[in-house]
């Protein structure tokens, strides 16, 4: 009797501390949860209207995708992790179901300008390839799984908050023949206190868009090297290539002559223009692009097109340039960051 008295009140106990702890919990609930059992890209993509808000503009905007993954990453394992950043495109911001058909291996400057990494991306389509080229960098940073830590290589764009008036800055568009602006256009752009709103930062400081997928960090001699060796004969745009590991892609290689045509059309789509607005903000180093894709088929007559190796690419650009060749020169040893997939 008595003890049963005894259950009845820590029962009792039991219900009010539950009760209490269920009052407390009820204001952080207003917070998105970050506790999310996500493991594909399509779960990734139902995602889309709690990660680009009431505006549900994704517009230059792939560093949302990036952060809404890179917070969940300590719930995944390594590899849910590296499957769950294939889902977007880097450029554009769009979905995307990563395969064979829109993988593009492409080599990218490395931020702190010691050279250069090669890793995959995937695209939405194939002008993501040419403003990759022009704007993104590569840049480190560790990241913490139920796996354990694993160091990634992730593409990177100077953060636009850095000139934060320049998202007020009126532009024509090219089809609408009306004036607008980039805060108008891009409105995930946003800034606070001088960085841009929910980006997450690579270890140099500058915004995540992507992962570079299995990437290795060469020396600029190394990296000239195996472009040289890889250049196709005859540019096909849309042809794969296969790696030693069986692996199928597209080498931006292919498309060189695609970009330049695209460059002199003015990048003419929409999509593309209003990724290179934002990204021309801030560029890493300058903008100085130490290129290698494309570089024997570089208009020698257009000096700013942002071709060559270490030449001042745009006006810019010119103040870094020096000091972007001369780290080019010291060619540091090959680093490989450890990128495990
Ligand atoms: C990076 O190196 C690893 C190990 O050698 C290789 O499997 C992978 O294919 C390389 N990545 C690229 C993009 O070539």
């Amino acid at each position: 009797m008595f003890a049963r008295f005894r259950e009845r009140l820590t029962m009792l106990r039991l219900a009010s501390v539950m009760l209490a702890l269920a009052a407390r919990a009820e204001p952080t609930e207003q917070k998105p949860a970050k506790v999310w059992r996500g493991a594909t890209v399509e779960d990734l993509h139902r995602q889309y209207g709690v990660i680009f808000g009431a505006h549900g503009n994704r517009n230059a905007a792939s560093h949302l995708w990036s952060t809404w993954v890179l917070d969940r990453a300590s719930q995944m394992s390594a590899s849910t992790f590296v499957e769950l950043m294939g889902g977007f495109c880097a450029v554009s911001g769009s979905i995307v179901r990563p395969s064979e058909y829109n993988r593009y291996r492409v080599t990218l400057p490395t931020a702190d300008g010691a050279g250069f990494a090669r890793g995959f991306m995937h695209y939405c389509c194939w002008p993501c390839v040419c403003d990759t080229q022009d704007f993104i960098h590569a840049d480190s940073k560790t990241i913490e799984t139920t796996d354990g830590p694993r160091r990634h290589v992730f593409a990177v764009l100077g953060d636009p908050c850095a000139h934060e008036e320049q998202l007020d800055a009126p532009f024509v568009q090219p089809f609408g023949f009306r004036t607008t602006s980039l805060r108008r256009e891009a409105p995930a752009v946003r800034c606070e206190g001088g960085r841009l709103a929910g980006a997450t930062f690579s270890d140099g400081g500058h915004v995540i868009v992507a992962l570079l997928f299995d990437a290795n960090v060469t020396s600029t001699a190394d990296a000239r090297a195996a472009a040289r060796a890889r250049s196709p004969a005859t540019p096909t745009p849309g042809r794969l290539s296969r790696d030693g590991a069986g692996r199928s892609f597209h080498d931006e290689l292919e498309y060189a002559a695609m970009c330049e045509a695209r460059a002199a059309s003015g990048y003419n789509s929409g999509m593309g223009e209003i990724f290179r607005k934002v990204a021309q903000i801030a560029p890493i180093r300058g903008g100085a692009r130490r290129r290698l894709a494309g570089e024997a088929a570089c208009p020698s007559a257009e000096p700013s097109s942002g071709c060559g190796d270490g030449a001042g690419a745009g006006a810019s650009a010119s103040a870094s340039a020096g000091g972007d060749a001369a780290s080019a020169r010291g060619d540091v040893a090959s680093a490989r960051h450890d990128a495990a997939s």
